[in-house]
């Protein structure tokens, strides 16, 4: 199949819809990540979406309204919090988690009796949203275990020829996908942390349980509430390991286990530190939305197949980076090193590498 690259002109935005309807898969802007969109009401258009990505097919898909007013429309029970949340939040970065109506498909809800909604903040998704008269069920646009797309060059790289079209919707402002709240379990929990900060949810809502699947890594084989939160994911052909404490600790330490292929993905303002250390920067420091925004297409250019480790440095605070955070523990392993902790050997080169990444923090916590 040959996938078309659509614009946001509302002829455009019309052709999308047509193949939404039509049971086709349409990638589709939104300020998360781009999605890979089909009618969520159709099991036969959403096999697609799985088939496309390689997903396993008991990973659950978001449906994507384009009005908080149609939440009802496929949920049975809408509680004063989701409405509270969708007044404060929506368009916007967060997902809720409801009782399903039985006119969504299972392959939508991967077999649950819940199902995740979302109302992105972005015009023409919502357009095409309201043109289809559907809603729109859509996973990340990329390769099941691969980074999210983030532009729609991204998406093609994954989905050329896969899917029917990509809607071009300039680089997505977020960067990293929604949060994730269960409105379904006794105390609203945190599932996934994303564009909205866990405080501000917090702060709405007044209790709020993280997940562990938030925190630590999770076994394939375990029971998690977010289907999703238990595969590997993010991940880059090469290896990535975090490296904690100060600037200064980290380059020292860097310095010390270096190889040829090896990379540093860093905050710009630490760029001089890593010097010679074929640095890439995803955003800085002091701008906490740069980093997220800019995470997933760093993680992308170093996926080339030259660099065979990642030094990654990763931001700390609340609000945003706690997803920043996730993914790139995730895309890590939760392979964590402490520069400060662990000193490097003085001038003599990697001898310790293999020891110091082994001894890394499994289940090191993101935060909260
Ligand atoms: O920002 C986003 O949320 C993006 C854009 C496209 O909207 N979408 C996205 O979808 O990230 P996906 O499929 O890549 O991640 C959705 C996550 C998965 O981990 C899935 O297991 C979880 O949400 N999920 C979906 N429905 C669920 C449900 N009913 N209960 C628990 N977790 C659910
Ligand atoms: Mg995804």
């Amino acid at each position: 199949m040959t996938t078309q690259l659509l614009t946001t002109s509302q002829q455009d935005l019309e052709k999308a819809a047509r193949l939404i309807r039509g049971g086709g898969l349409v990638a589709i802007p939104t300020e998360t990540v781009y999605g890979l969109g089909a009618n969520g009401l159709d099991p036969e258009a959403v096999r697609r979406i799985f088939l496309a990505k390689g997903r396993p097919s008991d990973n659950p898909l978001i449906l994507h309204i384009h009005d908080a007013a149609r939440l009802p429309d496929f949920c049975r029970e809408v509680p004063d919090a989701a409405r509270l949340l969708a007044e404060r939040f929506w368009p916007g970065p967060l997902t809720m988690i409801l009782p399903v109506r039985d006119l969504v498909p299972k392959r939508t809800t991967g077999g649950l009796d819940t199902v995740g909604v979302r109302c992105p903040d972005n015009d023409a998704t919502r357009e095409i949203i309201r043109l289809a008269g559907v809603p729109i069920a859509a996973p990340s646009a990329n390769t099941s275990g691969k980074p999210s797309t983030t532009t729609a060059a991204h998406v093609l790289h994954d989905m050329d020829g896969k899917i029917d079209a990509i809607v071009d919707g300039g680089p997505c402002r977020v960067g990293v996908e929604s949060t994730i709240v269960d409105l379904t379990a006794p105390v609203p929990r945190l599932l996934r942390p994303g564009g909205i900060g866990p405080e501000a949810l917090k702060a709405l809502l007044g209790e709020l349980e993280y997940d562990r699947a938030v925190t630590g890594e999770v076994a394939a084989d375990a029971v998690v509430r977010a289907p999703g939160m238990k595969y590997k994911h993010y991940a880059p052909a090469a290896e990535v390991l975090i490296v904690e404490g100060s600037a200064e600790a980290a380059a020292r330490y860097v310095r010390a286990h270096f190889e040829p292929g090896d990379a540093v993905l860093c905050f710009a303002e630490e760029l001089p530190c890593f010097a010679g250390l074929n640095p890439t920067a995803y955003g800085r420091e002091a701008d906490p939305a740069s980093l997220s925004a800019g995470l997933f297409a760093a993680l992308r250019r170093l996926d080339d197949g030259q660099v065979r480790r990642i030094f990654a440095r990763c931001p700390s605070g609340g609000g945003v980076s706690v997803a920043t955070r996730n993914r790139l523990l995730k895309s890590a392993g939760f392979r964590t090193v402490n520069a400060e902790t662990k000193p490097s050997p003085s001038g003599e080169g990697a001898e310790q590498s293999e020891a110091d990444e082994g001894a890394s923090g499994r289940g090191t916590a993101d935060g909260q």
